[in-house]
């Protein structure tokens, strides 16, 4: 693969194992920079992220967290702005919402992964204890969080999958025959 961005694409991993050491303010702002620029559908922007640092906070969210693995430094949850959606008339199950939730969540990964961080995302948690450890306003949904750090030095690559999938695996070309 050539060029720096599919580099980046194709390297990227998720990772569960990072340093304490924190990542600076310059990287968080180019993270949520990068994600500014995430696709999002009707260019609605309904994304609300909230950037979490405090160890405290850190350590209630991950006792609510069970697919949390990391002890990341960083945490920026995504969440959905439902005031955005009502003021647009999307209806609640409008797909795009999710979608835009992903756009972003790969978004700040591959951002991440450019600087040199390790990331990954959890969306294995209590949505109620979240909103709660946050005093979230109620019109935001907890909807992902992105856990970012420096990677550890023993970090093992991420889950394997049951057998290694190419591109030509996940892909069908033009018109499918009769079946
Ligand atoms: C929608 C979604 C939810 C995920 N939730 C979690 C999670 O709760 N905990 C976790 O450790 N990883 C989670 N992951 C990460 C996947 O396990 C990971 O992307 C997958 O194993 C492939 O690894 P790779 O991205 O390094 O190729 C999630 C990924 C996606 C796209």
């Amino acid at each position: 693969m050539n060029g720096a961005a599919l580099q980046n694409i194709r390297t990227r991993r998720v990772l569960r194992e990072m340093t304490a050491e924190a990542v600076s303010r310059e990287q968080i702002e180019a993270i949520l920079e990068a994600a500014r620029w995430a696709p999002s559908g009707g260019n609605l922007r309904p994304n609300r992220y909230i950037v979490i640092e405090n160890a405290e906070t850190r350590r209630l969210i991950r006792l609510v967290a069970p697919g949390m693995f990391q002890r990341a430094p960083l945490l920026i949850l995504i969440c959905t702005n439902w005031d955005v959606v009502a003021e647009n008339m999307l209806p609640a199950d409008d797909r795009s919402l999710l979608i835009d939730v992903g756009t972003a969540a790969q978004t700040m990964m591959l951002a991440a992964h450019a600087l040199g961080l390790a990331s990954g995302p959890v969306t294995s948690y209590s949505k109620e204890a979240v909103k709660v450890i946050l005093n979230l306003p109620p019109a935001y949904s907890p909807e992902m969080f992105i856990c970012i750090g420096h990677k550890a030095p023993a970090a093992r690559p991420g889950m394997r999958a049951a057998k290694k999938i190419t591109w030509r695996d996940l892909c069908h070309w033009e018109r499918f025959p009769n079946h």
